[in-house]
């Protein structure tokens, strides 16, 4: 069976990919920081398919590296790695806020980002022909909006680092996706306001959000494409998001 490799698999989007990739048999490595929450998927998951558990900090590039490099022999040959840790914090004003968030994103949607992907390239490349990399993005390194400095910023990293990825990856097989969702209902909104439930379940409220699911129906769907088929950027919003006008600051 094809194996997977998905960070953050602990909640959200990459929660929902586990339980997609399981219905069609994938076998799993599953990371996060929440040992509880493995330990439960494996528990779930486990009854159908191959699952290994890795407790691992995507910030911490030594252990990521050793993780990697120490895997079983049956999880080395990877098909499919879904790059999907990450976080926002702060939304309030860039002027507003504490240095730390700013570095706590740039270290795990950036640095976290680029330590998992450079541990496993030679496993992907090793796969060769009908392997990917989905990266987790968003509409935010694309569309600027107040609060969003350095969260859209890490985003817009991930979206050139995915295409420079593929041209590096030329000739190997091996594709690159930029996956950029909008508004989605999961734990994102809980930990970038750290922990008010009211802020979260306020902006949800009232219209129709992505769920975790719809985006894992994606990745999933990108991950089985075709062989010769690369979807460079994937870029999703619920029907009810749209754009607003420029803001202009008036006398
Ligand atoms: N929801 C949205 O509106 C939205 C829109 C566009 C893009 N995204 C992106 O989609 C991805 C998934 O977000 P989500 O909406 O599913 O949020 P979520 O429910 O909060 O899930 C985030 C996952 O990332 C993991 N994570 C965070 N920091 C980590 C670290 N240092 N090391 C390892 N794992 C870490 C969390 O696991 P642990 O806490 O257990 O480590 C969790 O499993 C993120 O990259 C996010 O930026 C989300």
């Amino acid at each position: 069976m094809p194996i997977a490799m998905i960070t953050g698999a602990t909640s959200g989007f990459g929660r929902a990919s586990a339980r997609r990739f399981t219905a069609a048999g994938w076998s799993l490595i599953l990371t996060g920081r929440r040992t509880e929450r493995l330990e439960a998927l494996k528990q779930e998951l486990g009854k159908q398919v191959d699952v290994l558990i890795i407790t691992l900090d995507v910030r911490d590039a030594e252990a990521v590296t050793d993780a990697i490099a120490s895997l079983p022999s049956d999880f080395r040959p990877l098909k499919c790695l879904v790059n999907n840790a990450g976080l926002a914090l702060a939304p309030e004003p860039a002027q507003k806020v504490n240095l730390k968030d700013w570095h706590t994103m740039i270290d795990t949607n950036v640095t976290g980002l680029v330590n998992v992907t450079h541990a496993a390239l030679p496993l992907l490349i090793d796969t060769g022909v009908g392997a990917s990399i989905i990266n987790l993005g968003s509409v935010a390194g694309h569309w600027p909006y107040p609060g969003g400095h350095v969260y859209g910023a890490t985003k817009a990293f991930v979206e050139q680092f995915s295409y420079n990825l593929r041209c590096d990856l030329q000739g190997t097989g091996v594709r690159v996706t930029d996956v950029a969702p909008g508004l989605a209902e999961t734990e994102f909104t809980l930990v970038r306001t750290k922990g008010d439930q009211a802020a979260s379940d306020k902006l949800y409220r009232g219209t129709t959000p992505l769920q975790a699911e719809d985006i894992a129906e994606q990745i999933f769907y990108i991950a089985t494409l075709p062989d010769h088929i690369n979807i460079n950027r994937l870029e999703i919003m619920p029907t009810r998001q749209t754009w607003s006008a420029f803001n202009i600051d008036r006398d």
